[in-house]
C-alpha cells in the first residue's frame, strides 16, 4: 500500500491506473478508521481493481467552536486499517496542500443542505461539498463510497456530483452498528460511559417509529413523537436536535407520509453528538 500526500503524485498514479484499464474506487474519510469505514473499504476492493482511501480533517466543515482541534487523529493506525482491508494508496495531504490560499470557491448545495443538519450546523455541508469536489476532481472518474449513517451528507454529495456532471458514481453503503445497535463514528470517543450506555437509544427509537408507520400511522409528527418519547425515557442526557420522519428524497416534511420515509435523528449528549437514520415505506 503506498501513500501519497500530495495532489500531484496521486493524480499521476491514478492517470497512469485508468491508462491500465483499472476501475478507481475512492472511500473519502477524515480518518480515525472504524470498522464502519473497513466495511467502505471492502464494497470499494471487490467493486474497483485499486481504492484509494482519502485522510483528512477538512477544517473547511466544522463551524467556530466544534471539534476541529479535538477531532481524533492517528494515522499509523489508520494506514493499519487501511492496508488489511486491502486498500492499495492512503492520501493524507495537509491543510496546506489542500488549501493552499485562502479558499474563494465554496460549493453549496442549496435545498438538499437547508433541512435537519443545515438547521443546526448551517456552514457544514459547504464544507463537505467543496472538500468532496475537490477529492473528486483530484481522484478522477470513479465510485466514492459513503456510509448510510450520513444519509443527508450522501444526497448532498450526490446531488453536487449530478449538478456539476463530475464522473463519480456515488455508492452509497449500510450503517455499520456495535453490537448493541449505536452507529459507528469516530466520535463516539466523546460519549462519557453513562452517554455510551444511553447511545443506542438511537437505534430503538428508529425501530419504534418504523414500527409505528408499518402500523398505519402517516402522521410525521405522530412518528416524530413515538421516536422523542423513547429517547426521552431512555438517552436523558441528550438533547434531541431534531426527530425527523420526512420524505425519502426531499427530506423536508409535506403533509402524511407515502412512499419511500426517511427517519432521521439527531441527539447531543456533552460533547459527542449523535445521529442515525432508518427507512421504511409508508404503503
Ligand atoms: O463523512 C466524512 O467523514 C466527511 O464528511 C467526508 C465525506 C470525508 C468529507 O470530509
Amino acid at each position: 500500500m503506498k501513500t501519497f500526500d500530495t495532489i500531484a503524485e496521486l493524480r499521476e498514479q491514478l492517470d497512469a491506473d485508468r491508462s491500465a484499464g483499472l476501475a478507481v474506487g475512492l472511500v473519502p474519510t477524515m480518518g480515525y478508521l472504524h470498522d464502519g469505514h473497513s466495511s467502505l473499504i471492502d464494497a470499494a476492493v471487490a467493486a474497483n481493481d485499486r481504492t484509494v482511501v482519502s485522510i483528512f480533517v477538512n477544517p473547511l466543515q466544522f463551524a467556530e467552536g466544534e471539534d476541529l482541534d479535538d477531532y481524533p487523529r492517528d494515522l499509523d493506525a489508520d494506514r493499519g486499517l487501511c492496508g488489511a482491508a486491502g486498500a492499495d494508496y492512503v492520501f493524507a495531504p495537509a491543510v496546506e496542500e489542500m488549501y493552499r490560499r485562502a479558499v474563494h470557491t465554496v460549493v453549496t448545495v442549496p435545498g438538499v443542505s437547508a433541512p435537519l443538519e443545515g438547521v443546526h450546523r448551517p456552514t457544514h455541508f459547504a464544507g463537505v461539498a467543496t472538500v468532496c469536489t475537490k477529492l473528486f476532481a483530484i481522484v478522477g472518474p470513479c465510485r466514492a463510497y459513503f456510509g448510510a449513517k450520513d444519509w443527508q451528507q450522501i444526497a448532498v454529495v450526490t446531488r453536487m456530483a449530478s449538478d456539476l456532471s463530475i464522473p463519480v458514481e456515488v455508492v452509497p453503503c449500510p450503517t455499520m452498528r456495535e453490537a448493541d445497535g449505536l452507529a459507528m463514528s469516530s466520535r463516539n470517543v466523546y460519549l462519557t460511559p453513562a452517554e455510551r450506555t444511553q447511545g443506542p437509544a438511537l437505534r430503538r427509537a428508529l425501530a419504534a417509529g418504523i414500527a409505528a408507520v408499518e402500523a398505519g400511522e402517516r402522521d410525521p409528527a405522530t412518528v416524530e413523537q413515538v421516536m422523542r418519547s423513547l429517547l426521552a425515557a431512555d438517552a436523558p442526557d441528550g438533547a434531541v436536535e431534531y426527530a425527523a420522519a420526512v420524505p425519502a428524497d426531499t427530506l423536508v416534511a409535506s403533509g402524511p407520509l407515502t412512499g419511500d420515509v426517511r427517519l432521521l435523528l439527531a441527539v447531543k449528549f456533552s460533547k459527542a453528538r449523535l445521529i442515525d437514520n432508518d427507512g421504511v415505506r409508508a404503503g
